[in-house]
């Protein structure tokens, strides 16, 4: 919105406290959300309203020139033909305010659901990494609140203003012909009640800015407690009056600040008030003086106070719709800003699919993470192979997929596809030829053949596909048996929805990457929640399932990865040591003692071999 000023990245995340230098612009901008929004609602609005303003004034006048036609003895006929004119004209504009105000509806709806549309397409588009940061949740908050409710409020401030600032031309004219000098210092005279207009906006985006956080934590709070997902672990644990009380405590805090906003505000305008009726009066004083020492004739001086008190009475009502500007202004510049992030450089086209991967000296830290989750990590995986990546929680081997499915880019060191580094290539494009099961997957809420094509949205009408890829994953038998078979949607929170175990959702989310059909497939602890059989059944086909792509398993267990090609082992974000099981169990490293410990669990220590 207005002209883009230039961001950096850090001004993005946390933008400075809107100033209002920019405020033509920030008008400008809503009205052109506005035109592209909702065009002909805009228009038809700002038409009725113009219309209801003008409509104000006719029927004042024409009921004057009646009433002087009525007493200047004009005919019965007449003076009645006029007034059904009048009462027509008087009827129109209530129709005309009355559609307006129905047509502002729909208008503020296309407004939200074109803000909000922008706001989701720039969540959807920053990188995954601003996930990570406070910031960007503090800002998609706002913006997405103000999305809501801003623009349409600097729509209607306007108008209400352009209404206003009419009818104040009209009475500073009549003002100008008896006292010219009157018009000026009248005007004056309300000058502190746009200025307290001005402030009391930034206060309250000064008060919802440091109530961002603790509101999100409120929605948070509010999401946990009324939730399907969380409900369960609420009772077992007896958590809603703990997570209740945390509530009311940031319900406090959000009534105190809002009490403190709104008592600043009270003072801004009662001081302001209090200004601007004392210069009133200043302006009102000379004249009655002048009317009691006989310097000016006092019908004179009657007319002069009477059309400078209606002057100031219009020039409240502008007031009135600058309040409204003023209020949504600092929030719409806030919203303009969220809408125009960085710029990126240009991406250039993605390599072709790869034969060998190199990753080399690999180094990522989170955000909010004082010590790096990969540090100096070197690999290389050549297509075709299934290459085993293993370590204990927390060692770093869901952060590599992350970076290997081009999710997040790397802190330092390359990803080299045969050997040319992919930087600058455009990460969606890369993207395309990954094919990952996270470890923490998504459970959509959305019917069973849903879940599995969305792996390849764009091919989301193949049946055949994705029963294939459900049998490979081993869904297809309960699937089939499931109410409406591939259609039941899963989400008994929904009419006819129906729910799954974690292994049932497993292996679905296991065939949604079947279904994407990638030539790389990353698999971030694909077992976790299946039975030992079907871990093992699982593994035992998987070459064949995936025979002719290059597979990345990930695995905190350490047996269910010794027919890999070739596996790294990860400690503490480094490559601890790698090789084939068999090399590995014969260096007797830190490979060796974790399989050997995890084995112990399972089978009689005597069946151990080198034991
Ligand atoms: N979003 C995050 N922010 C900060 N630290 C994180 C985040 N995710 C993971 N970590 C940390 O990074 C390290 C590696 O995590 P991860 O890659 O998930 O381990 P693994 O998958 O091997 O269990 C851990 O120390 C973890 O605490
Ligand atoms: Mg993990």
């Amino acid at each position: 919105m207005g002209d883009p000023p230039p961001v950096t990245a850090a001004e993005w995340s946390e933008p400075p406290q809107a100033g209002l230098r920019r405020l033509p612009g920030l008008v400008l901008g809503a009205v052109r959300l506005a035109v592209s929004a909702a065009p002909r609602e805009f228009a038809l609005v700002t038409a009725l309203q113009a219309a209801g303003g003008l409509g104000l004034v006719l029927p004042v006048l024409g009921g004057r020139r009646l009433l002087d036609r009525a007493l200047g003895g004009a005919g019965l006929t007449a003076v009645l033909a006029q007034g059904a004119v009048v009462l027509a004209l008087t009827a129109l504009v209530a129709v005309a305010v009355a559609v307006a105000s129905s047509r502002d509806e729909v208008l503020s709806e296309r407004l939200n659901r074109y803000a909000m549309g922008r706001v989701l397409d720039v969540a959807c588009a920053v990188d995954l990494e601003e996930f990570e940061r406070p910031a960007f949740h503090n800002r998609l908050e706002r913006a997405s609140m103000s999305a809501r409710i801003r623009p349409h409020q600097v729509v209607q401030g306007l108008g209400s203003l352009t209404g206003a600032l009419m009818a104040t031309a009209g009475v500073a004219l009549a003002l100008a012909a008896i006292e010219p000098l009157l018009v000026p210092a009248t005007v004056a005279a309300g000058a502190p009640l746009w200025l307290a207009g001005l402030k009391s906006g930034q206060v309250l985006y000064g008060a919802l800015f440091r109530l961002t956080p603790a509101e999100r934590e409120r929605s948070y709070l509010q999401d946990v407690l009324t939730s399907r997902r969380a409900a369960a672990e609420v009772r077992a644990f007896g958590l809603a009056p703990h997570l209740r009380s945390r509530w009311e405590a940031r319900t406090r805090e959000r009534l105190g600040e809002i009490r403190r906003t709104v008592r600043r505000r009270l003072r801004i305008t009662l001081l302001a008030r209090a200004v601007s009726g004392v210069a009133l009066a200043a302006v009102l004083g000379p004249l009655l003086a002048r009317a009691a020492t006989g310097a000016m004739p006092a019908a004179d001086a009657g007319a002069a106070a009477t059309a400078v008190l209606l002057l100031a009475s219009r020039l409240r009502a502008a007031a009135a719709g600058t309040d409204q500007l003023f209020e949504a202004a600092p929030f719409v510049r806030d919203l303009g800003s969220f809408l125009r992030p960085p710029e990126r450089a240009p991406a250039e086209p993605a390599p072709p699919p790869f034969q060998v991967l190199t990753v080399e000296n690999l180094g990522f830290r989170y955000p909010a993470a004082s010590r790096p989750a990969l540090d100096g990590v070197d690999l290389t995986v050549k297509a075709g192979q299934v290459v085993a990546l293993v370590g204990e929680n927390g060692s770093g081997k869901t952060t590599l997929a992350k970076l290997l499915s081009h999710l997040y880019r790397p802190g330092s060191g390359r990803i080299l596809y045969d050997g040319a580094d992919v930087a600058s290539a455009a990460p969606e494009e890369l993207r395309a030829s990954v094919a990952v099961l996270f470890q923490d997957f998504e459970r959509y809420l959305l019917p069973a053949s849903d879940n599995i094509a969305l792996g390849r949205p764009e091919r989301a009408g193949d049946r055949g596909a994705v029963e294939r890829a459900a049998r490979a994953a081993g869904a297809d038998p309960f699937l089939r048996g499931l109410p409406d078979g591939y259609e039941t949607l899963l989400g008994p929170e929904f009419a006819g929805g129906t729910d799954l175990s974690g292994g049932q959702w497993q292996r679905v989310a296991l065939a949604r990457a079947f279904f994407r059909d990638a030539p790389f497939v990353i698999l971030d602890e694909p077992t976790a929640t299946l039975d030992a059989r079907a871990e093992h059944d699982l593994f035992e086909r998987l070459r064949d399932l995936l025979a002719g792509r290059t597979v990345l398993l990930i695995s905190h267990r350490f047996s269910t990865v010794r027919t890999a090609d070739h596996i790294y082992v990860l400690a503490g974000g480094r490559i601890a040591e790698h090789g084939t099981h068999a090399s590995l169990m014969a260096a007797g490293g830190r490979y060796a003692e974790l399989f050997a410990l995890q084995a112990e669990g399972y089978l009689d220590p005597a069946a151990i071999p080198g034991r």
